[in-house]
């Protein structure tokens, strides 16, 4: 990949006055017995409320570290993050689960269902855990995801493809504004791919902010705007693709 300039270094392509997802300077160091990883290093940008981006990078390069930070499952060692507005090092452990579930559903890879609960029981955990549990509302979204004969199934039950509409339909059932989806496809067939495809696009389109992780070119071009990271390193390309040119100096 030709090595472009870090994006720290540029204005921001986004309106930060209206970034859903703001970053500044964000730094991310994992401490071990070996020494310490920079696994994200000095990350500036913002994503604006209804923006469909793709983060991609090769393996290591630290799009999970990023992922985990964006979904408040994870802090910077430096730096400040912003989710709507609100700075994450300001929160207590409590509010920052609660502030998760009202903003972030998440999509991922492995799936993460939970192998003895139904597709229905899965949907239905989320609610349990935001609020309160509603069966309706539960096979509503399963239904959305084309999967409303398949709610009392286990996750052994479904295809992959079932299993991540499962996932979708959880991470949708307390209306996230933001989605984030790491390698939403990574274990897909082509078909179930274009199926997964099809119900981001509907999301985008519904006003979703969707961040999504993705190895795949033609995922990665569903999306308005891509963020590369090489060796925990931020590399932003505008709507359109074509790479950032506009230095501040
Ligand atoms: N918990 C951790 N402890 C130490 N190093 C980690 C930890 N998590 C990730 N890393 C390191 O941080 C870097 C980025 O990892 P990661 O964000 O998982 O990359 P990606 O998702 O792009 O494959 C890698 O060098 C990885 O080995
Ligand atoms: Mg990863």
């Amino acid at each position: 990949m030709k090595e472009l300039p870090n994006f720290s270094s540029f204005d921001d392509q986004t309106r930060p006055d209206c970034a859903v997802i703001a970053l500044h300077g964000v730094t991310r160091e994992y401490v071990g017995h070996a020494g310490a990883v920079r696994a994200l290093s000095d990350a500036t940008f913002s994503i604006v409320a209804g923006e469909w981006v793709a983060i991609t990078g090769p393996s290591g390069s630290g799009k999970s570290t990023l992922v985990n930070l964006i979904g408040c499952l994870d802090r910077p060692t430096s730096g400040q993050l912003k989710i709507d507005n609100v700075d994450v090092a300001s929160m207590s452990a409590t509010e920052l689960d609660r502030f998760r579930a009202d903003k972030i559903g998440f999509i991922f890879q492995q799936f993460h269902l939970i192998p003895y609960l139904s597709a229905l029981e899965n949907v239905m955990l989320a609610q349990y855990f935001h609020s309160m549990t509603d069966e309706g509302e539960a096979r509503a979204a399963l239904e959305k995801v084309g999967l409303g004969k398949r709610a009392e199934h286990l996750p052994s039950e479904l295809s992959g493809g079932e299993q991540q509409r499962v996932c979708i339909a959880r991470a949708l059932i307390n209306n996230p504004p933001i989605l984030l989806a790491d390698e939403p496809t990574g274990n897909l067939d082509a078909a179930n791919q274009e199926i997964v495809a099809g119900l981001l696009k509907d999301l985008h389109g519904q006003g979703h902010t969707i961040v999504m992780v993705t190895h795949d070119p033609e995922m990665a071009g569903l999306a308005q705007r891509r963020i590369a990271l090489s060796h925990g390193k931020v590399f932003c390309h505008p709507v359109g693709g074509s790479p950032v040119v506009t230095l501040r100096r």
